[in-house]
């Protein structure tokens, strides 16, 4: 059998990374294709360095652009390399961009798709990752599934029962599989950056930072928070691009960074006292770590991280935000218990459903 990975965007590496050697146990030939929705060196190259994924076979190079731009670049790239690769299912994750245009290529070709990270709702269109996921997972051959709510939302759906694998979380793979390499390095983090307490912040989603009015009170918020603990925040392009001015008036306690390597950033949130974000991942490691993780969002498709883990919504409501943050510094933290199937060996199971349905096709 051959097996084609599409990645594209940060948060995919991670989450092939595990699935790729788990296939390669399993003795299938596999093909890694590389969009190239993120192309800076530390939003891509230093995540398959660290991760150890081989160097893709293709790389399609599309960059940035709307959209119906990056969507339709990826489509039109992507169609010939899977028709010259023919592989016998093509696996996507997560809900960036590369993931549903990927699924859309090889469902009207007749390829099998299998989405990893499938079932995840915020029940907000506003988001364009919900776009992506509905998209994908309707168009899907093999849905895996991180959580039951996953399941349910694809029960309810339509989606039929026998298509569907509840596996686990192939993030929290990486993430136990790189935690003792993450915690080598955190003593030389911890002097170069001057760290004693401290917290995180991570600031990317459109509807956060491409307005004004929205962003300029949340950084306003956040200055305020950082007099009582310094708050590290590595900047993902987008927020830095349109904000640069602004983040150089905080006061030196909300110290801005380069978007940081996996191991670096993984070691950070395990100490940090609290984590501010507006991440989909970031919630599920900071559950898995133990650590407060405080969502500057009104919604989340992750909803087990609410239910059973220490993640909780702050929307835009500052007041909330204040207390929070106070609460995790004085030990009053929300305590978040283990999650069923987040146990490293997800992407092992994957390996398994696929050599069940390995060639001839189902
Ligand atoms: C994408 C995903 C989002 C994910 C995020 C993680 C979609 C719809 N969104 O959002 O779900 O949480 O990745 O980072 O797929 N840029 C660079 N260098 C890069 C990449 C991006 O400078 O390597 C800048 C460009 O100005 C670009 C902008 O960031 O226009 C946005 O990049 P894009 O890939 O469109 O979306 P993200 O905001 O990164």
């Amino acid at each position: 059998m051959r097996v084609l990975h599409v990645v594209g965007a940060r948060p995919n590496f991670m989450k092939a990374a595990p699935v790729y050697r788990a296939v390669a146990r399993a003795g299938f030939e596999q093909v890694l294709v590389h969009t190239g929705q993120h192309y800076d060196a530390q939003m891509s190259d230093v995540f398959f360095q660290t991760l150890e994924i081989p160097a893709p076979d293709e790389s399609l190079n599309v960059g940035s652009g709307s959209h119906a731009q990056q969507t339709a670049a990826i489509m039109s790239k992507f169609e010939p390399v899977v028709l010259a690769r023919k592989p016998d299912v093509v696996l996507v994750y997560g809900d960036v961009n590369s993931t549903v245009a990927a699924a859309l290529v090889c469902a009207k070709l007749g390829i099998r798709v299998a989405h990893v990270e499938a079932g995840l709702r915020s029940f907000d269109r506003e988001m364009p990752e919900e776009i992506n996921r509905l998209v994908t997972d309707q168009l899907s051959d093999l849905l895996f599934t991180p959580s039951p709510d996953g399941n349910e939302n694809l029960k309810r759906e339509g989606v039929p029962d026998e298509k569907v694998f509840l596996v686990g979380n192939v993030m929290i793979d990486t993430l136990i599989q790189f935690l003792p390499k993450a915690e080598e390095l955190f003593g030389g983090l911890k002097q170069k950056l001057s760290l004693d307490r401290f917290g995180l912040v991570t600031l990317h989603r459109p509807s956060n930072v491409d307005d004004e009015v929205v962003f300029l009170p949340m950084l306003s918020a956040l200055d305020e928070l950082s007099r009582d603990l310094p708050l590290i925040f590595p900047v993902h392009p987008r927020t830095r691009d349109r904000w640069s001015q602004q983040l150089k008036h905080c006061n030196p306690n909300l110290r801005t960074v380069e978007p940081l390597g996996y191991l670096e950033f993984l070691a950070l949130q395990k100490h940090a006292s609290v984590v501010v974000t507006d991440s989909g991942g970031i919630q599920e490691e900071t559950t898995y770590l133990g650590t407060p993780c405080l969502t500057l969002r009104e919604n989340t498709e992750r909803p087990i991280t609410i239910t059973a883990g220490t993640n909780v919504l702050i929307g835009r409501d500052w007041k909330l935000l204040r207390e929070e943050f106070a609460k995790a510094l004085n030990g009053r933290r929300k305590q978040g218990g283990e999650i069923p199937l987040w146990d490293g060996h997800a992407s092992d199971r994957i390996a398994e459903i696929l050599s069940r349905f390995g060639n001839p096709r189902v």
